[in-house]
């Protein structure tokens, strides 16, 4: 059966690292609508907030620019979140996707781990890239057991 789109909200916001914090908010009250659990709310905002900080981070590490958060809840329980940006790009996105594999200097003391972390957290992550063009990561879990109308 073909799922049906029941809300969605878009959020737009310049690449600076103050709205790391804020996009994960945002999730989190997206999220309320589908009544999550502490853990499922805890996982998207994490998920969240790794993909948007990879976005200000390395997509727009050498230039400005828009991070833009596509959310859509669909009646089947499932919270599809995009994270858009037009910034640098990823040459290898399988590499990238390694764990521990970061292109950041030594002194950021950057993980590596940021795309295993969304993809533990969540059902589905898949990211498409063009190098110079941008990158867009979505993300996608079932958020609890009832159906929606039950709740
Ligand atoms: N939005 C993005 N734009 C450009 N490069 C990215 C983006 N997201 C991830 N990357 C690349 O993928 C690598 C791995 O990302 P991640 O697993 O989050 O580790 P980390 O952020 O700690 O380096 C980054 O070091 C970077 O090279
Ligand atoms: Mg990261």
């Amino acid at each position: 059966m073909k799922k049906v789109l029941i809300n969605e909200c878009k959020a737009v916001f310049p690449a600076l690292s103050r709205n790391e914090s804020i996009s994960r908010s945002i999730a989190a009250a997206f999220l309320l609508q589908c009544d999550p659990t502490v853990e499922e709310t805890a996982a998207v905002k994490t998920a969240v907030s790794e993909a948007v900080t990879n976005a200000i981070v390395h997509g727009y590490r050498n230039s400005k620019g828009y991070v833009e958060m596509l959310m859509k809840l669909f009646d089947n329980n499932t919270v599809y979140i995009r994270i858009k940006d037009k910034g640098a790009g990823i040459a290898d996105v399988k590499a990238a996707m390694e764990p521990m594999f970061t292109t950041a200097p030594a002194d950021e003391e950057r993980s590596g781990l940021g795309f295993t972390v969304m993809e533990n957290f969540m059902d589905k992550v898949r990211v498409r890239s063009v190098l110079g063009e941008g990158t867009t990561v979505t993300l996608e879990k079932k958020i609890g057991g009832k159906p929606l109308d039950k709740r």
